[in-house]
């Protein structure tokens, strides 16, 4: 989940991979996961690794009706202890909220909540936090309304919230960006550009990387300082160690064919 700042990120999330996963959405990664067992396999590297650095993972059954359950980030928004329940932005999609909404509303008891109305739109991996600066992709799944409900709960606490157009060659924002520490953003050449962004805080950089390496673009930043990364791009690799960052490497290539990154696969809250 990439709108928690990484001091936040006590409890995370998951749901297991369902029999259907074979049929879950692809269109940018990958022609879409033939491996099941493979692909629980490396959910279940996932979950060691969160918890082997610190966090404590809950984790839904799957749901075999929804072959991308797994993918729960979009299905939540925790910003400090509130939760935005957005309407998914692809059909197939809505109905795996209720369980996930259900659960966190136990687990973050009296949580205050919002949910959208009408034609709003979005998916949760389309935003990322550099600390209290919010990014959100305009995307095939995020639409202005969706955004204007996000920015409402962002008013909310005083949040500035800049919106990117995602090109059509990818599908969230997550998907081509992250920001592995509080400060720092990786981006891929050829699909994004510095006035994307706009005017970082002091201290913030922008890290980036060739576009073939856009897949590991998306990293989770762990609260121990480590930062959890995809297995088989040595420049996000070298850029993060180069600052200093130690990186715990996860094979991500089954979900990956499913168009699933690392923040996809949890909600951390
Ligand atoms: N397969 C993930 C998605 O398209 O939402």
């Amino acid at each position: 989940m990439a709108s928690v700042r990484v001091d936040q990120k006590k409890r995370a999330l998951v749901r297991s991979v369902p029999s259907s996963f074979t049929n879950a959405l692809a269109r940018f990664f990958g022609q879409g996961p033939t491996d099941v067992e493979l692909a629980r396999q490396q959910q279940q590297a996932y979950i060691q690794a969160l918890v082997d650095n610190g966090i404590e993972v809950h984790c839904l059954a799957a749901d075999e009706n929804h072959p991308d359950c797994m993918f729960v980030e979009d299905q939540a928004v925790v910003i400090d202890g509130h939760m935005l329940l957005p309407t998914p932005g692809h059909p197939s999609r809505v109905a795996e909220q209720p369980p996930i909404a259900e659960y966190l509303m136990e687990a973050l008891k009296g949580v205050q909540t919002c949910t959208m109305g009408g034609e709003a739109r979005m998916d949760g991996g389309d935003i990322i936090r550099l600390g209290d600066l919010f990014f959100v992709g305009r995307s095939s799944r995020t639409n202005d309304l969706g955004i204007a409900s996000l920015r409402s709960l962002l008013d909310f606490f005083g949040y500035e919230l800049r919106v990117i157009n995602i090109p059509d060659h990818a599908l969230h924002l997550t998907s081509i960006s992250s920001t592995p520490t509080d400060s720092i953003i990786l981006a891929p050449e050829g699909y994004l550009s510095p006035s994307d962004f706009g005017e970082l805080p002091e201290g913030c950089e922008i890290v980036w990387l060739p576009g073939e390496e856009v897949y590991g673009c998306n990293t989770i930043g762990l609260p121990n300082g480590k930062v959890l990364i995809a297995k088989g791009y040595p420049g996000v690799e070298r850029e993060l160690h180069a600052r200093g960052l130690e990186t715990v490497e996860i094979d991500m290539s089954e979900i990956r064919a499913a168009d699933g990154s690392l923040t996809c696969c949890s909600i951390f809250y």
